[in-house]
């Protein structure tokens, strides 16, 4: 179903509609996730119509927000300075206390839902199908959060002490979920954040802030900037008041911060190049809905994207799974994302480097079996291209394209599937389909990466049930997974406690 219908009226209010009325209350100890908006809720129908409908021409996140524009050094070593010292405080205030403002911040978030959703579509092109996960994700990474840091003050014997001030360098493809999961997340350890949104994505860095002080993070502890990454970036970066830096990006960008500061404490979240494998004991259809989500959501601008198909035995050489396939990625709706109709979006910015390569440029050996175009004159709008005869190896097998290409390869047995998979420097997610328990256990133990996903896409982890992170040139640091139960203790130390009588 489509996130808005036509045709039903538009209710006058811009408040979102109830969306826990059907989930009862969680089981003590559990976690509840929060829902999406509902397709299936004519209430929910119309709200998505509204949001949509201010997407052209918004100015959200534009003016009145209370970002420091860094142009130099000077203010930018004062403003570091200053965050440090609100860190401090921040981190001796009780964990409680700092978990009750992140809990409000997951109402302020929920609250502000339609915001978010607008400035996402309007500045990074995100459609609401795909924004609207990022939303519950954050509210959910709120909460999460909070629950740890109770459970955090002491320790066996041990006393967290949280680092003071913590860098957040998030990307642009997530633009509301991973920013806030990093805030919250340093937050809740009781350091102080400077945020950085990436430079196509400020505004949404902008209202995600909004929505995180008027939860009650007070300003000076959470300091957004938009800085010149150029001119100031190495600044920001090494300077030494800066005590962890979360970065989520390419891992070259990674390896760059290493290079501007090399003891840098550094939980980076880097690239990928993620290949689901299909097996003849698969659910064929399943697999043909999932490879397509996990390819072209979002245009295929993910870290965890599919961007590898690996077709084993016969359904590599027969031509059932093939052609159902391209027939499902050929009726894919491509347009511009406040248009309820559109399953796959604009590119954040004209395809440009290794992306458009990736587009237009075959090599040895390849063909397309659809050959992605551009739309608009700029470059962003593409249909999907997919690719057959990708050889070991080759640029398309290796190469984060980062965008609405899929590369199809084809292997004799699961062993060799798996060596194919294994064959790219990255490790980010995997996904396997296949209904044999043999099979799956043969994957689960030789597969190298850091989520793992059978049957199912290799996109969307979830807060507390599934935390995402990855393993070889896909993670840099101490490796513990986002919405996971360790996350926090990377981001402070432990000193031993003192005896009180
Ligand atoms: N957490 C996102 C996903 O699972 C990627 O950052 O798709």
């Amino acid at each position: 179903a489509s996130l808005a219908d036509v045709g039903s009226p538009v209710p006058d209010r811009h408040r979102v509609p109830d969306r826990h009325a059907a989930v009862p209350p969680s089981a003590p100890g559990a976690f509840t996730n929060t829902p999406d908006t509902d397709p299936a809720v004519r209430e929910h129908r119309a709200w998505v119509r509204e949001v949509l409908a201010r997407v052209p021409g918004s100015r959200l996140g534009v003016a009145g927000i209370d970002a420091a524009r860094v142009r130099d050094a000077a203010t930018l070593d004062v403003l570091v300075r200053d965050a440090q010292k609100a860190g401090r405080a921040w981190g001796a205030r009780p964990a409680a206390e700092r978990a009750a403002v992140l809990d409000r911040a997951g109402a302020t978030l929920e609250a502000h839902r339609g915001d978010l959703l607008e400035v996402m579509a309007s500045e990074a092109g995100k459609t609401v199908d795909q924004g609207d996960p990022e939303v519950s994700e954050a509210v959910d990474f709120a909460h999460w959060y909070a629950e740890l840091a109770r459970g955090l003050d002491h320790v066996d014997g041990a006393v967290f002490v949280p680092a003071a001030l913590t860098l957040v360098t998030p990307p642009w493809n997530f633009p509301v979920a991973i920013p806030a999961g990093s805030a919250l997340a340093a937050l809740a350890a009781g350091s102080a954040v400077v945020l950085k949104p990436a430079r196509p994505a400020e505004r949404c860095g902008a209202v995600l802030a909004e929505a995180l002080w008027e939860a009650g993070v007070p300003r000076d502890v959470l300091r957004l900037v938009q800085v010149d990454e150029d001119t100031l970036g190495r600044d920001l970066v090494a300077h030494p008041a800066v005590d962890r830096v979360i970065l989520t990006g390419a891992y070259e960008t990674a390896e760059l911060f290493r290079s501007f500061r090399p003891d840098l404490p550094l939980l980076a979240e880097t690239s990928g190049k993620n290949a689901i494998v299909v097996t003849p004991s698969a659910d064929l259809d399943l697999a043909v809905r999932d490879v397509v989500a996990s390819a072209f959501g979002h245009a295929g601008q993910k870290c965890s994207a599919a961007s590898l198909v690996v077709l084993v035995g016969s359904v590599a050489t027969s031509r059932r799974f093939r052609s159902q396939l391209l027939d499902a990625v050929s009726s894919l709706a491509v347009g511009p994302p406040d248009d309820a109709r559109t399953q796959m979006g604009p590119l954040i910015e004209p395809a440009a480097g290794k992306l458009l390569t990736g587009l237009t440029e075959l090599e040895r050996g390849q063909a397309w079996a659809l050959t992605p175009r551009p739309l608009d004159a700029e470059g962003r709008v593409w249909t999907p291209g997919v690719v057959t005869g990708v050889r070991r190896g080759s640029r398309t097998h290796r190469t984060e394209y980062f965008g609405p290409v899929l590369g199809i390869m084809t292997a004799r047995t699961l062993d060799d599937a798996i060596d194919l998979v294994n064959d790219v420097e990255y490790g980010l997610t995997s996904g396997l389909h296949s209904l044999d328990p043999d099979e799956i256990a043969t994957w689960l133990g030789r597969v190298q990466a850091g989520n793992l996903y059978v049957n199912r896409g290799t996109t969307g982890a979830v807060v507390r049930r599934q935390p995402f992170g990855g393993w070889r040139r896909s993670a840099v640091g101490p490796g513990a997974k986002a919405g996971g139960p360790s996350y926090l203790v990377g981001l402070g130390g432990w000193a031993p406690a003192r005896a009180t009588s």
